[in-house]
């Protein structure tokens, strides 16, 4: 049973729209919303009470790029949750690529890094006891209908992620969906590696897949975020992407299907909507458990 359940991100898109699709499940009792921003936080509440007639959900103030507003969450939990989606993240705002004070880059920091530590944190202190869903991306597996290539690491070796984890693989790159790709990917394999050491709990990558009527394009520099969307809309009529609800729908499946396996990732089986596959047969890369450890001990140095 999962009764107990935190999303990060909750207060817009994806995120939002998973809390109410698992306000209907009946034996879901709690719903966290994880977010950064309290008055976004307090009216995403009201809005999901008012849509679902509910009062499920609950507020945790969490900015997964600050280590410290996660240990407090953490710590602010007063009971052990069944689920944690890991949704918030992006294409990292304005200054993506810029380094924080851990060493990584924002986009890194809000993809992978805060929730790296969530779930460290969550499972030192006993609070998280089934299952983890990590927000991953077909981007991470390339992505030819936008454009977008394969991650293309010579070696995959520790030293290489953790370039990515700071930016330098990159150079400089005005274009944050380069380094989305290769970010996303370091976290399917993150999460594999997390399964094998964490037997006891699910850890599944999923991507929502291509998905409409999210705020995931507001921060791209205005021409670029035009392009996207422009492009998003013509692909929603010819039935190659998807709405929010198919979307969040996929996190779901994550949390319920019992047929999908600990330490694979999940995306459409084809571009990028449709039927769901284990993405390994499409990029065996994911499945190579020496790239995996080498991503897990990358992101350990920043830690
Ligand atoms: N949409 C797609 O087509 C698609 C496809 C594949 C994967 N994904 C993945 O799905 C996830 C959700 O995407 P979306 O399209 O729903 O995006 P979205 O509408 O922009 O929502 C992102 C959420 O993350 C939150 N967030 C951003 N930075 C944060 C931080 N530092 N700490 C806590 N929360 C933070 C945002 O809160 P604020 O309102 O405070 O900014 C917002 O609630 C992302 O991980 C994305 O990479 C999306």
């Amino acid at each position: 049973m999962i009764k107990r359940v935190l999303i990060t991100g909750a207060n817009a898109g994806l995120g939002k729209e998973t809390a109410k699709q698992l306000a209907a499940h009946p034996e879901v009792e709690e719903i966290y919303l994880g977010c950064r921003n309290i008055d976004k936080a307090l009216a995403a509440k009201s809005e999901l009470e008012r849509i679902t007639g509910k009062s499920v959900f609950r507020i945790i103030q969490i900015d997964v790029c600050d280590h410290s507003s996660i240990r407090a969450a953490v710590q602010t939990l007063d009971r052990s949750i069944d689920a944690l989606i890991m949704n918030a993240g992006g294409t990292g705002g304005k200054s993506f690529d810029r380094i924080n004070s851990d060493g990584v880059t924002e986009i890194f920091a809000v993809n992978l890094l805060g929730h790296s530590l969530l779930t460290q944190e969550l499972l030192k202190a006993g609070k998280l006891t089934k299952i983890a869903i990590y927000a991953g991306s077909e981007a991470a597996r390339g992505v030819k209908e936008m454009g977008m290539k394969r991650p293309d690491l010579p070696t995959s070796s520790e030293a290489e992620f953790a370039a990515i984890c700071d930016g330098s693989f990159f150079g400089k790159s005005q274009d944050a969906t380069v380094p989305y790709g290769s970010i996303k990917y370091m976290g399917a394999l993150w999460m594999s590696a997390m399964a094998r050491q964490h037997p006891q709990i699910k850890f599944i990558t999923m991507s929502p897949g291509a998905t409409t009527g999210t705020e995931g394009f507001n921060t791209l520099p205005i021409f670029k975020q035009y392009m996207m969307k422009g492009m998003m809309q013509v692909m929603l009529w010819l039935g190659k992407v998807h709405k929010v609800e198919v979307g969040a729908g996929r996190y779901i499946e994550g949390l319920f299907n019992k047929e999908l396996k600990s330490g694979i990732f999940y995306a459409s089986k084809k571009g990028l909507t449709g039927a769901i596959s284990d993405q390994s047969t499409l990029f065996s890369d994911l499945s190579n458990e020496a790239y995996q450890d080498n991503a897990y001990r990358a992101i350990q140095r920043f830690l």
